[in-house]
């Protein structure tokens, strides 16, 4: 008998397993791939972060170490060379997370998982033999899908999603992506630099689905645009057809229909929660219209005993939010007070420039009638970026306008993604914009454009 058993083994269900053994919990984890690590580590962050770094070291030599006064007569890629070293950063993390099963006691078994009852799990392997698992607890973490589009049927070569965009073989001559959000601008961002033209259809008439501060949206979509990435905006996809070798999308946009031809198709329009064959009919769980599973403070379900985590639950899908929710429902089970503040969960593009946030921007504070004093500051003040020769950019700080308190951040430039881990901190201290200002930051360093929005919240910027 476990005291826990953990179906799927993403950032959320992996890492729920290793905190529950840490707490002396009897642990099994069910997964049904053939590797560990979910979607995040396989398809997902990491095979997408190692090819934006591969590409981006191309671009950087090709276009901008003359600018250092390096020079390179000729730059050149091995695009298969390119994508091995990614399959080994995949595999390196995946096997890791064999390791940290095995150094932990975690009892592992691979194979499709459904629940039978409340307290069973079967796992059916890929021999056809089937396994029942009987546990205390149950912990959902099965994760997400991509959403597909009506009259856009993927066969997995011309038209792909992320997954098969993280697997060209050669540098489609035009990729035409389907959605602005992460994926497009991440998977876009890599294929452009590598020399595709690209262009990508957004339904909205702004890049990430209208989520980002309007700031930091219209400055990217204005940096990618000067980079090469054309955008159709305020059009919707109706279908697409293979011919030839030549995807053919049809779009319409204000009234009118519109057609554009291809070699690959990016499907890139959102994901949704995964779980078929899950056997939620056995315990009369029921999933949201969009087939979510809600869950209480605790991430327990409707059903008793019965948890679920990460991207198959309502919220942002971010594999450190599904690793902070998996140690918090393991440590409430355990009488631990764990918790997450929703309001301090870095959000990172890893493009380039990147572009980082925590907490609200400043569209959702006006609509919410809170009053708010914004500070701003720009990379190209700063020392450091100017040595880096990586300028673009800016930091905004949005305080309470009475209390000062940080109540968001946004970035857009150089390392954002790694800059924003002081902001996320202030927003879950609770701390001021004062307290930053006050703090003393290293120079030279990126983090000064921290502290200087800081400062301009009260007006008082130093290097400006
Ligand atoms: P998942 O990682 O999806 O894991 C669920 C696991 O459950 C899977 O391995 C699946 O096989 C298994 N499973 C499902 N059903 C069963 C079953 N019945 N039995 C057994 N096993 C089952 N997020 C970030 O924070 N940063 C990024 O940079 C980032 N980049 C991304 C890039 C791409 C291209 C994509 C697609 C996603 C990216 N994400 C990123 C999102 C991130 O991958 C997800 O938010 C994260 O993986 C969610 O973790 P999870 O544990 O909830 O689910
Ligand atoms: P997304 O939700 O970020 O973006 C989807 C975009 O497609 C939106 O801009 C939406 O308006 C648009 N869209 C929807 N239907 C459309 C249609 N019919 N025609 C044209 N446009 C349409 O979803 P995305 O990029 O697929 O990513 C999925 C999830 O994976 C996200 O929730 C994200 O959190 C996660 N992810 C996170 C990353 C990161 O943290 N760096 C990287 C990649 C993915």
């Amino acid at each position: 008998m476990y005291d826990l058993v953990v179906i799927g083994s993403g950032p959320g269900g992996y890492i729920a397993a290793i905190r529950a053994a840490q707490l002396d919990m009897k642990v099994a984890v069910v997964e049904r791939y053939a590797t560990f690590g979910g979607t995040c580590l396989n398809v997902g962050c990491i095979p997408s972060k190692a090819l934006l770094e591969s590409s981006e070291r191309y671009e950087e030599a090709k276009d901008h170490f003359a600018d250092h006064g390096i020079t390179i007569n000729e730059v050149s890629f091995d695009l298969k060379k390119m994508l091995a070293r990614k399959d080994e950063v995949v595999a390196s993390l995946t096997g890791g997370v064999a390791g940290l099963f095995q150094k932990n006691d975690i009892a592992t078994f691979q194979g499709h998982g459904t629940i039978v009852d409340a307290k069973k799990v079967e796992v059916k392997k890929d021999d056809g033999s089937v396994e029942t698992l009987e546990t205390e607890r149950i912990l959902i973490a099965t994760g997400s899908k991509p959403i597909t589009l009506p009259g856009v049927e993927l066969d997995k070569e011309y038209i792909v999603d992320s997954t098969g965009a993280l697997e060209f073989q050669e540098v489609p001559e035009h990729l035409v992506i389907i959605g602005a959000g992460v994926i497009g601008l991440e998977l876009g961002s890599v294929w452009r630099r590598l020399g595709a033209k690209v262009t990508v259809i957004e339904y909205l008439d702004e890049i990430f689905g209208g989520r980002a501060d309007k700031d930091v949206s219209r400055l990217a979509q204005r940096v990618f645009k000067k980079q090469g990435i054309a955008f159709e905006l305020g059009a919707a996809v109706t279908g697409a057809e293979v011919k030839d070798g030549k995807v053919t999308a049809t779009f319409e946009q204000k009234g009118e229909t519109k057609t554009i031809e291809c070699d690959r198709l990016l499907v890139g329009v959102g994901r949704k929660p995964y779980t078929e064959g899950l056997g939620l009919e056995n315990i009369g769980l029921e999933t949201t219209k969009r087939g979510f599973i809600e869950v209480n403070e605790h991430y327990e379900t409707s059903v008793e005993g019965v948890y679920a985590i990460g991207d198959v639950i309502p919220g942002p899908m971010l594999a450190h939010l599904a690793e902070h929710e998996g140690v918090t429902c393991v440590e409430r089970i355990k009488g631990i007070a764990g918790h997450v503040n929703y309001d301090a969960i870095p959000d990172v593009v890893y493009t380039h420039p990147e572009i980082a946030s925590v907490g609200k921007t400043e569209q959702q504070l006006k609509e919410a009638g809170i009053k708010f004093k914004a500070g701003k500051f720009p990379f190209k003040a700063n020392g450091r970026a100017r040595a880096l020769n990586d300028t673009e950019g800016f930091v905004k700080i949005l305080a309470d306008a009475e209390t000062d308190r940080i109540l968001g951040a946004h970035i857009i430039g150089p390392r954002a993604g790694d800059l924003i881990a002081e902001l996320a901190v202030a927003v879950e201290f609770g701390s001021s914009a004062e307290d930053i200002a006050r703090s003393t930051h290293a120079h030279p360093t990126l983090a000064e454009v921290i502290k200087e929005a800081a400062l301009d919240v009260d007006g008082r910027t130093l290097n400006l």
